[in-house]
């Protein structure tokens, strides 16, 4: 018994320090994605973050499946198993009182299509889907086109 304990930790001792060994060589260039120069190892000042927007202003959403983005700050608003600020302005009960729009009926349905008689479980959680918004450029080249712009070029070249 006391020779198997001590084969599995002698195994497992070998296991990590295999598993420490890094295999690629240190200097090797990092990806230029949103962390642009550099190689793998070598750390970044991070630029610093940008005050949320909270101007009260809806913006357009790319396709209407799309969450919009929180036209207000939420810095300081707890989320977690005890409770859930948002819902404290945007649940059925409360948006009269706070004028915040309620969420939308997609919120009370859960993944089985049935509808609830308060927020999904999988709704809970608003930051996972709501952002907020900032007025900065964004980090990656992006050339999506809303419908209209698609429906638009698509006109113009049947005209031709
Ligand atoms: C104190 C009340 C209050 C709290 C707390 C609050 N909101 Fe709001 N929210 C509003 C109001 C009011 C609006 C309407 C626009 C405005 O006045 O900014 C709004 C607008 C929004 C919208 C835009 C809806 C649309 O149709 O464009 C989203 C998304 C949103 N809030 C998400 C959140 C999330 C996520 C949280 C929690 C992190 C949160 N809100 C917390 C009051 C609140
Ligand atoms: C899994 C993604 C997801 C989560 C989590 C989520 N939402 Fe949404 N939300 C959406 C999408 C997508 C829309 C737009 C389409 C729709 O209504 O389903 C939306 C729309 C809204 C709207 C606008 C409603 C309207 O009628 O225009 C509000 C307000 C909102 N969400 C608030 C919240 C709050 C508050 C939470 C947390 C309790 C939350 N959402 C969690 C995806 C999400």
């Amino acid at each position: 018994m006391k020779f198997r304990v001590l084969t599995l930790t002698l195994l497992a001792v070998c296991g990590l320090a295999i598993a420490a060994e890094p295999n690629y060589p240190l200097d090797a260039p990092a990806p230029d994605g949103r962390r642009a120069g550099g190689t793998i190892t070598q750390e970044f000042t991070p630029p610093p973050l940008r005050d949320e927007e909270n101007k009260d202003l809806k913006r357009e959403r790319n396709y209407p499946e799309q969450p919009p983005t929180i036209p207000h700050a939420i810095r300081g608003y707890q989320v977690d198993i005890n409770s859930n600020r948002c819902l404290a302005c945007h649940s059925r009960a409360n948006s009269a009182r706070t004028q915040a729009p309620m969420i939308s009926i997609t919120h009370f349905t859960d993944r089985d299509s049935q509808t609830l008689g308060a927020v999904a479980p999988r709704r809970y959680f608003c930051t996972q889907c709501h952002v907020v918004q900032h007025d900065v450029k964004p980090l990656v080249k992006n050339d999506f086109e809303n419908i209209d712009q698609l429906l638009y070029h698509e006109n113009t070249q049947n005209q031709q």
